[in-house]
């Protein structure tokens, strides 16, 4: 048994208002054992009752559960930061070039490591990812990710419609039915991985595509599902031409019934009134990618209507559109996001869409998300003081909320200190 003494923040339930229902410890334990936590309370009540466990010293440090990253696409790892597109002319000029680099099966493995890497480098310890079109592209990561134990979901990325996407990244519809399937009965709740089923967007399938991948779902209710909506105008303008029947890009999905429960929808950015009111209905939720959309001149996420229409919603990196696989970083960009819309959105708020409002927007909260007992220890020591500038900031900060929101804004992989995953430490000094 292990127990890790440090100031302690989690959620341990669900909340609207993550700023009051935090629970945090001034000088905390976190009692592990094997893989899992076994308790949490002040350091000398946890001690007290297990005294004979070993103690790991992170006085001074702050521990958070692990987090997790609710939209990322692992073969877009060595592409973060090409220069100067919107959407379309990126995916075709920067995107699709790199992804057939993985019709190399051991070009996958090399990339799923550094992929892996990196989210452990920052803290993140769960990733709803995308893969290529590529089957093996969808092993390579799971068997790198299960090497580690890390909870992961991923999904072949299907695409179809011959005028948007090149020759050599194309499926079929039987053939994204038939290897989707087959990854789901090797994957899907195989140890600690789950499958997405993943159509890219509605420009890059034919409707046949959507319709099988939406019979597909509703074969296997407890898979994922991900995919983009309404990120960017030229692509609504090119849904809407080739769907005039549909009454928006939401619906089109909604029709091939691929809007339920555990669907992702990344981005969501110019939504008509009906799709707020159709994803909080259908009990979808909504990944809000702050530095993409800035990056790719996308545009600001409403996160006020989507919290109106109580619609989950969770932070992500999008990587490679996303400019940091860091996700204190990216709340930070999603606070100035929300600043140039009058809504800005508190440090614990951000916390809560990277830990367990996202665990329990996927359905994930008894194994991820929290620190409560039972779940597996997958959490971070951050140090708030790592350099010069950072502890001159920080070592007078009187509350977690304050020290968080510093660490946001600087952003910094320099502050996660350590990661477990499954009580495991992950980050040795050359990571
Ligand atoms: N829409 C379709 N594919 C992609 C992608 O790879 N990245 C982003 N940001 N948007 C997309
Ligand atoms: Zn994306």
């Amino acid at each position: 048994m292990h127990i890790y003494r440090a100031s302690i923040v989690h959620f341990p339930s669900t909340t609207r208002e993550p700023s009051k229902e935090h629970c945090y410890y001034e000088d905390g334990g976190l009692l592990v054992e094997g893989t899992k936590i076994l308790a949490l309370d002040t350091y000398s009540v946890i001690k007290d009752s297990y005294p004979q466990a070993r103690v790991h010293d992170y006085r001074g440090k702050l521990i958070i559960p692990g987090l997790i990253d609710s939209h990322v696409h692992f073969p877009q790892t060595e592409m973060i930061a090409g220069y100067g597109e919107q959407l379309m002319a990126w995916l075709e000029n920067y995107t699709f070039p790199t992804e057939m680099k993985f019709a190399e099966p051991a070009y996958c493995n090399q990339i799923a490591d550094v992929f892996l890497n990196q989210l452990l480098k920052n803290g993140t310890t769960t990733a709803l990812a995308y893969a290529t079109v590529h089957a093996h592209s969808v092993d390579a990561l799971f068997s790198t990710a299960q090497s580690k134990n890390m909870a992961l979901i991923t999904g072949k990325t299907c695409m179809d419609f011959a005028a948007e996407c090149p020759e050599n990244l194309r499926d079929t519809a039987d053939l994204a039915v038939k290897e989707s399937e087959m990854l789901i009965n090797r994957w899907h709740n195989n140890g600690r991985c789950k499958y997405a089923i993943t159509p890219r967007f509605v420009p890059t399938s034919t409707g046949a595509q959507l319709g099988a991948l939406g019979e597909l779902a509703s074969q296997y209710k407890d898979v994922f599902i991900q995919t983009h909506l309404s990120e960017n105008k030229t692509e609504i303008e090119i849904v809407a031409a080739r769907f005039p029947e549909r009454a928006s890009y939401l619906d089109v999905y909604d029709h091939y019934g691929l809007v339920r429960e555990r669907a992702v929808f990344g981005h969501c950015i110019h939504l008509p009134e009906s799709s707020w009111q159709t994803l909080s209905e259908k009990g979808a939720s909504i990944a809000f990618c702050p530095s993409s959309n800035l990056f790719l001149g996308s545009g600001l996420f409403d996160l006020a209507s989507a919290n109106q229409y109580d619609i989950p919603t969770v932070l992500a990196s999008d990587v490679g559109a996303g400019t940091s696989f860091n996700m204190l970083r990216t709340y930070g960009e999603a606070y100035k996001v929300c600043q140039l819309q009058q809504n800005p959105v508190d440090a614990l708020s951000g916390l809560y869409m990277m830990t367990q409002g996202a665990a329990a927007a996927h359905g994930m909260e008894h194994e991820i998300g929290n620190l409560n007992p039972g779940t597996y220890a997958d959490f971070v020591v951050l140090n708030p003081c790592y350099d010069e500038l950072s502890a001159l900031r920080n070592e007078n900060a009187k509350q977690v909320s304050d020290v968080l929101f510093a660490l946001s804004i600087l952003g910094d992989d320099r502050a996660v200190e350590q990661t477990y995953v499954a009580g495991q430490e992950m980050l040795t000094p050359n990571t």
